[in-house]
């Protein structure tokens, strides 16, 4: 159980939010002190339940002497407490402005008499000072200027009311989900794991090579998981990879308050039809290979003939298979017949033939909160195989250097990413993943997916240094403005090693031996492996991968590794 005191000395609106805001929590306990016995809070404790105490101002600092919290939040309270006092326990404050600016009373006037464009407000951990102390959040304001002082108060406090749960949230300690088993969820889980603002990791369908990361919940149905999860107190669930975001697990986690970083079902379907995606890209001017869309065998011909050099896709997911490349034009249509004949089941009797495109590929990972659209360095995946074959993924850097021309297209292209998402409404978190082609003219989308890529995540997340597990609630609270995001000094590499035969038939259950990160200096994230009496079987196709800044001890780590079955991709040193 955490405990929490409120100070307030008068109205109590921010005592109010967040006692509404944890009303589910049965794991936080709140207590109100008020030094105002006339103080309208004490109203709202009365009628929200809540315990409180009236103290005059020697009692309060004996009260502090003798009581500890896990938090004291100030939510306008006026007397200035001592430094003995304020040491005894964590205070934070909230202030109506942009700190430095305007310490102090009267702060939201100020702004609005000097006429400011915007202003704000701050969370902060408090001192004996006024309205000073190390910053733990802020969020601007920006300030019409057809809005009288009232108004302005109204939506500064709307700000206030939102943010200052939420940051109490992270403050106390996040219960966390991770959905998913790859080695993508893997790289997740561990930054999560490291993070400072972690209370509980929990794992669901994680496989066996990183399921000591957290505690695992079994689930029968996305309904009893997010019961689950309800009776856990998660307060964030990242989910991996598109299948439970196409089957709408965000839309069900939702429905019992519990923040997602993941699209709902409807904007799921960005990476889960690519003719949505054409759809959308077409209505915001988005480049894309020119396409048409094919259910029946019988137009082939015809279809085919518009196309210089075309290129077949799968409506509908496919596990990353569902392109089709070949300058043979009869294997083209050899395959197409299958697609229409359901080699992908529903996801290709509906399939696309587009132009194909020549040009180096990147992908771009985007954080979307509902509002803000934070950017991440470029990412490559290396998708074909030695056989020209096009797999799930089986290598990738962080970053990857464009020229300055081509740098200038991309800031193009973000601009009209942005007004997609803010056009169509777009509220649920998500990560918005653009597979990109830079041709001799410009950037072109060639897929939108809606979750980190594997193995780019590998990389992604090492090459950024900062506390992931910030930048994941940040987005689920539409908090990404926060955050500054700090770069490794080295890119990033990472290498998949897979079962021989990937991405077709590949034979399963082959032990793997001797895996030991070279000198330590290399991560190691499993994907498709079964752990059973303390051995390491393959699983499926791609099997773990290895990461690090340095890539000749990526290929030592992989080089030891005793698997019958091993095949990785050589990349130059
Ligand atoms: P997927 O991730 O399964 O949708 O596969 C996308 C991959 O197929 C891309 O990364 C490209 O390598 C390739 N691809 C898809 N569309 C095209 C296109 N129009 N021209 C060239 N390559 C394409
Ligand atoms: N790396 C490709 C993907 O995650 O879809």
């Amino acid at each position: 159980m955490k405990n929490i005191l409120i100070l307030s000395s008068k109205n109590g609106s921010n005592f109010e939010a967040i006692i509404k805001y944890f009303k589910n929590r049965t794991d936080i306990n709140f207590k109100l002190l008020t030094d105002n016995k006339e103080a309208y809070v004490i109203k709202r404790a009365k009628k929200l339940g809540v315990e409180y105490f009236c103290l005059n101002k020697d009692e309060i600092k004996d009260f502090f002497l003798k009581n500890k919290f896990d938090l004291v939040v100030m939510a306008g309270f006026f007397k200035i407490l001592d430094k003995e006092t304020i040491e005894t326990n964590t205070f934070i404050n909230i202030h109506p402005s942009l700190l430095p600016k305007y310490k102090g009373l009267n702060a939201i006037e100020y702004a609005y008499v000097n006429n400011d464009l915007k202003t704000g407000i701050t969370i902060h951990y408090a001192n004996e000072y006024v309205d000073e102390g190390e910053i733990i959040f802020q969020k601007e304001l920006e300030i019409n200027p057809d809005w009288n002082l009232w108004k302005l108060e109204r939506e500064v406090h709307k700000l206030e009311h939102y943010y200052y749960p939420r940051i109490i949230e992270k403050l106390l300690g996040l219960n966390v989900l991770v959905v998913g088993g790859g080695a993508r969820e893997h790289v997740i889980a561990q930054k999560i794991k490291k993070s400072k603002l972690l209370d509980t990791l929990y794992l669901a369908d994680c496989n066996d090579g990183f399921s000591s990361l957290g505690n695992k919940i079994e689930y029968t149905d996305y309904q009893n998981l997010a019961l689950q999860a309800k009776k856990r107190n998660i307060s964030l669930v990242v989910v991996g990879s598109e299948e439970y975001l196409s089957n709408g697990l965000v839309d069900i986690l939702n429905k019992y308050n519990i923040k997602t970083i993941g699209p709902n079902k409807k904007f799921a379907k960005l990476e889960s039809s690519k003719l949505f995606a054409k759809k959308i890209m077409k209505k915001y001017n988005i480049k894309t290979a020119p396409y048409k869309k094919i259910t029946s065998a019988k137009k082939i011909d015809k279809y085919l003939s518009y196309f210089k050099n075309p290129v077949i896709k799968a409506d509908g997911l496919a596990k990353g298979k569902g392109v089709y490349l070949s300058n043979d034009i009869d294997l083209i249509k050899r395959e197409l017949i299958y697609y229409l004949n359901g080699k992908f089941d529903k996801s290709s009797k509906t399939t696309l033939i587009e132009e194909r495109l020549y040009g180096d590929e990147v992908s771009l990972f985007s954080f979307w909160d509902g509002e803000n659209l934070l950017h991440f360095p470029l990412c490559r995946d290396f998708k074909q195989n030695d056989k020209g074959q096009n797999t799930g993924g089986l290598a990738s850097v962080c970053p990857v250097e464009i020229d300055f021309e081509t740098n200038e297209k991309l800031n193009i292209y973000k601009g009209k990413l942005f007004e997609l998402l803010k056009n169509e409404k777009i509220k649920t978190p998500f990560v918005v993943y653009s597979g990109l082609i830079i041709t001799k003219d410009d950037i072109y989308v060639l897929e939108y997916n809606v979750r980190l890529g594997d193995p780019e995540a590998q990389s992604l997340l090492n090459y950024i240094n900062n506390d992931w597990l910030e930048i994941f609630f940040m987005c689920s609270i539409k908090g990404l403005t926060f955050i500054n995001l700090k770069e490794n000094k080295k890119p990033f590499t990472t290498v998949v090693m897979t079962s021989k035969g990937y991405p077709d038939e590949i034979k399963k259950g082959v032990e793997i031996q001797n895996i030991n990160s070279f000198n330590n200096k290399t991560e190691i994230y499993f994907s498709n492996i079964i752990i059973t009496d303390g051995k390491i079987f393959s699983n499926g196709g791609r099997v773990l991968s290895v990461t690090s800044d340095n890539r000749s001890d990526i290929y030592r780590t992989l080089n030891d590794i005793v698997f019958e079955q091993k095949e990785y991709k050589i990349l130059d040193a």
